[in-house]
């Protein structure tokens, strides 16, 4: 850290502009961040201002916190799809936050189906292993919680449509639909593999498959299970720097 520049961003802190306090605190951040060989984003990226997804954020229960860039990416890939036809669902749904924003972004009364068994994870496989012991390992049932309360908080989602029940036991209630948007975040290889089996083949053209876990140390499975089955469709998976991963229709 450059001990002159420290001190004429910290002194313009206490006595300049509002922004050159905000300056500071990322100049300081980021420094921080790169002795630890991380990276944070960039502070004037516009999509932390936008007013219309923080205000989609603002009306979800604060006590779900997810990653900001993660449900913007998603937010905005929905908004991209609502001239298609077809409707949207979520497996692994947890409180509800992404659902909550695919159906603000659509802004419409589609269905929207969720899947989730609202006990938590299933059972990993040898496929969901972290590649090293520095990587925790995520367990069966973590991440339960129970389904009235996800139901209360996308109370103002009337079409939101709830299947409770283990990935994919009940799947077969919608064989008949199609889809134009589906959020996949179960984190393990199984019921990645068998949510984007059965959801690809029912999406309408343009439409697109996402994964919450793609690229992440803690979800090998659930990027196996993504690669595997967009190879045997045809497709490939485009890894965005969220950690996000979509399959393009
Ligand atoms: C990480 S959370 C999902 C977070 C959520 N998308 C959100 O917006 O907050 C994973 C969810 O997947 C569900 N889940 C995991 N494996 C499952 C399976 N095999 N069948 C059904 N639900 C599953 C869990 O119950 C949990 O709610």
């Amino acid at each position: 850290m450059q001990l002159r520049k420290l001190l004429r961003y910290g002194y313009r802190s206490l006595t300049g502009e509002p922004h050159e306090k905000r300056d500071f605190s990322f100049y300081v951040m980021n420094q921080l961040a790169k002795w630890l060989d991380m990276r944070i984003y960039n502070k004037h990226t516009n999509w932390q201002d936008d007013s219309d997804f923080l205000a989609v954020m603002r009306r979800f229960d604060p006590r779900y916190p997810r990653a900001k860039e993660r449900q913007f990416f998603l937010y905005n890939l929905a908004r991209s799809l609502r001239h298609l036809p077809g409707e949207t669902a979520e497996c692994g749904a947890l409180g509800g936050a992404s659902s909550h924003v695919i159906m603000s972004a659509f802004e419409d009364d589609r269905p929207h189906h969720i899947f989730d068994s609202f006990s938590g994870l299933s059972e990993p496989t040898e496929h969901d292993k972290p590649a090293t012991t520095a990587v925790r390992a995520l367990q069966a049932g973590e991440f339960a919680s129970p389904l009235e309360a996800t139901r209360r908080n996308l109370a103002e989602h009337p079409h939101a449509l709830f299947y409770q029940g283990w990935i994919p036991e009940r799947f077969d209630e919608v064989a008949d639909k199609q889809f134009c948007l589906v959020s996949v975040d179960v984190d393990f290889y199984e019921p990645t593999r068998d949510s984007v089996l059965f959801f690809f083949p029912r999406l309408v053209a343009g439409g697109a498959l996402v994964c919450d876990d793609y690229g992440f140390s803690t979800c090998p499975g659930a990027k196996k299970a993504m690669d595997e089955a967009a190879e045997s469709l045809g497709r490939r998976v485009i890894h965005v720097p969220t950690g996000q991963g979509l399959i393009l229709k």
